[in-house]
């Protein structure tokens, strides 16, 4: 058995997770920076920079104490090392390095987005409910809930059921069939792999501009609503009609299996506040102060409802182009966008099977981190302790 403490800080979350044999999440642990970043809706770096140093080590002893444990059962540290902002990359390198160094582990680097395909094999789990008794720890929290845990933090213990009795009978969740098409949507990715396991992907498709998530955030921000913009758009567009307002599909060239969402998030801007001329051109408004009038609760349902579902129209058309592409028997999605309800409807009409993260792993976490490095641990295959935080990732074309 082995226990892989991750730690996640790519972007806007900071994370930390135990993750035993790579698929059984002991404890994940997120301290969400949203509410930081809602009034710029979108990610400043410098705020989240300081609050992954703020958040850091209160999310380290949480994920410790919810899986009790204590330093000397963990095999290895993992960290996504790539892809994200620089600033917020750095904060959790260093902590996986001091904590490497400093227990005498070794440190396993893993790819963020790598780590998003990973996710669907994860099952959440409670805590053990007869657990070790852990190893003493002079730095670790006295009870369950430490103090000075920001109030944020948000440990999962959704539908513990499928892990609970998976971990009675020792099996793993049956991993996907290779070959397979995975789909990373996210607020910063919209990409399509070719997998031939979950340690060997080559990207196959991009987005040109917008990712998804960015076009989802960014039409909730044209639509005066919260960030992130996702979550409430997915809520407003079940209760529009996705043909009331018939916004662009951009398919590319035929056999593309790019991607850009640019188009469709000018053509609800223009929507909402007209075509602009040189006569009229569209007023100038400062995010942090002008706040965007919503149009009326029908029309915004409508509208939401209709970016939707050009959202999943080019989705599905490029995931299927992919699977064409690849031969693939199955296909893998992760990434924020993946807890999209529409989105998750429309993949049951692929005559494959599809296979998407718990809730709770769709969004930025470790527990994927920890997860993906099971197998670099298996292999020996450790990461040295000048390892680099770098903004691009380690798949390509
Ligand atoms: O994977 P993630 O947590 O962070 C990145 O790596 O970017 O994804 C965050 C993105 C945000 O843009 C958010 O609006 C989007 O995922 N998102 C959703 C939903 N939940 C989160 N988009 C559509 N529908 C959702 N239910
Ligand atoms: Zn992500």
């Amino acid at each position: 058995m082995a226990l892989i403490f991750g730690i996640e800080s790519t972007c806007d979350e900071t994370a930390a997770a135990v993750v035993q044999d790579g698929w059984l999440v002991r404890s994940n642990v997120i301290a969400s920076q949203a509410d930081l970043h809602a009034r710029y809706r979108g990610v400043v770096p410098e705020i989240a920079c300081r609050a992954h140093i703020e958040n850091l080590l209160p999310v380290l002893r949480e994920a410790m104490a919810i899986a009790h444990v204590g330093w000397d059962d963990i095999d290895a540290i993992a960290v996504a090392h790539r892809p994200g902002l620089i600033g917020s990359l750095l904060i959790g390198v260093t902590a996986a390095k001091t904590l490497a160094w400093s227990l005498g582990k070794p440190l396993i680097g893993v790819d963020h987005v790598q780590a998003h395909l990973h996710s669907v094999i994860l099952r959440d789990n409670d805590a053990p409910s007869d657990p070790p008794p852990p190893t003493p720890d002079p730095q670790r929290p006295t009870g369950p809930r430490s103090t000075g845990v920001p109030r944020d933090l948000q440990p999962t213990t959704a539908n513990p059921q499928p892990a609970t009795l998976a971990r009675e009978t020792g099996a793993p969740p049956d991993p996907p069939p290779f070959p397979a098409v995975g789909l990373v949507a996210s607020g910063g990715h919209t990409a399509l792999y070719a997998l031939n396991s979950f340690d060997d992907a080559r990207i196959i498709g991009s987005t040109l501009d917008d990712a998804v998530g960015e076009a989802y955030d960014k039409v909730a921000a044209i639509l005066g609503q919260g960030y992130p913009g996702g979550p409430i758009l997915d809520r407003l567009a079940a209760e529009g009609d996705p043909r009331a307002i018939a916004f662009p599909r951009s398919y590319l060239q035929r056999d593309s299996l790019d991607f850009s969402f640019s188009g469709l998030k000018t053509a609800v801007l223009y929507h909402v506040r007209g075509v602009p001329s040189r006569k009229s051109p569209l007023p100038k408004r400062d995010p942090g102060r002008d706040e965007p009038t919503p149009p009326p609760d029908a029309e915004l349902r409508n509208i939401a409802a209709a970016f939707q579902a050009a959202c999943i129209d080019v989705i599905l058309e490029k995931l299927r182009r992919a699977i064409r592409r690849v031969g693939a028997r199955s296909v893998l999605v992760g990434g924020g966008v993946s807890a999209n309800r529409g989105l998750r409807n429309a993949l049951a009409n692929l005559k494959l099977p599809v296979f998407l993260p718990e809730p709770a792993f769709c969004t930025d976490n470790a527990a994927m981190s920890a997860g993906l490095a099971d197998a670099a641990f298996a292999r020996g295959d450790f990461s040295p302790l000048d390892l680099d935080a770098l903004t691009d990732s380690r798949l390509r074309r």
